[in-house]
């Protein structure tokens, strides 16, 4: 399963990068007004701060939700640096813009994915990517986790190559969950990220081993 972060804060990027770990950046509109990043050309070198940061795909969000608007918006990220991915919101104009954008040999990754129907016509229309939003499915007692194996059962069914990135991941048990599911890609915050290595056993037996070694070298 591939590791993605879901944020726009440099920092936190270049902490993930540096675990040796980080296949890639998911942004959206919320995260990037998070960082206080406004006006096109700053939200364009922000992207492209973060391409300079990670090797792997950086998802960056189209606002408009008119299929021209969305087009052009789109052209203009892909332009801007190989490594991002458009990401264009499930609804009408959203499937038409992907189709467009994967016509033209741009990667898309549909966004605000929150049932098997709209993950099934994205991947018609040839999405690189979707996003079911785990977390906030859960926040309404929906199983989001749930989602993602309906989601990966079809997509085997019929082979469709677009990659299902678990988003709206919370915690560590969400990543676990999204590897157990077979999800192609998890999108969560630093904290689930650094959260898997927390166990209790492993500060105690590393506090002993150092002790231990204390004892009969000092
Ligand atoms: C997905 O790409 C979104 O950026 C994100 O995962 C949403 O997460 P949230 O529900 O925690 O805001």
């Amino acid at each position: 399963m591939k590791f993605f972060i879901d944020t726009a804060n440099l920092e936190q990027i270049r902490e993930a990068h540096d675990l040796g770990i980080l296949d890639g950046v998911t942004t959206n509109p919320s995260l990037m007004a998070k960082e206080g990043i406004k006006g096109y050309d700053n939200i364009m070198a922000h992207y492209k701060a973060i391409c300079d940061i990670v090797d792997g795909d950086v998802s960056a969000e189209v606002i408009a939700t008119d299929f021209e608007g969305m087009i052009k918006e789109g052209d203009n990220l892909a332009d801007l640096h190989p490594q991002i991915v458009v990401k264009v919101p499930a609804i009408k104009d959203g499937i038409k813009a992907i189709k467009y954008f994967s016509k033209k040999g741009i990667r898309t990754n549909c966004t605000l994915i929150f049932s098997a129907g709209q993950a099934l016509l994205a991947a018609k229309a040839g999405a690189t990517y979707v996003s079911p939003f785990i977390g906030r499915l859960d926040d309404i007692s929906f199983d989001g986790i749930q989602l993602i194996d309906q989601i990966r059962l079809i997509y085997d069914n019929y082979a469709f190559e677009t990659q299902i990135l678990a988003a709206s991941v919370r915690h560590t048990m969400h990543v676990i969950q999204c590897a157990e599911v077979a999800a192609d890609i998890m999108t969560g915050p630093l904290s689930a990220i650094l959260g898997l290595l927390k166990h209790p056993l492993t500060d105690s037996g590393l506090a002993q081993f150092l002790a231990d070694h204390k004892k009969v070298n000092e």
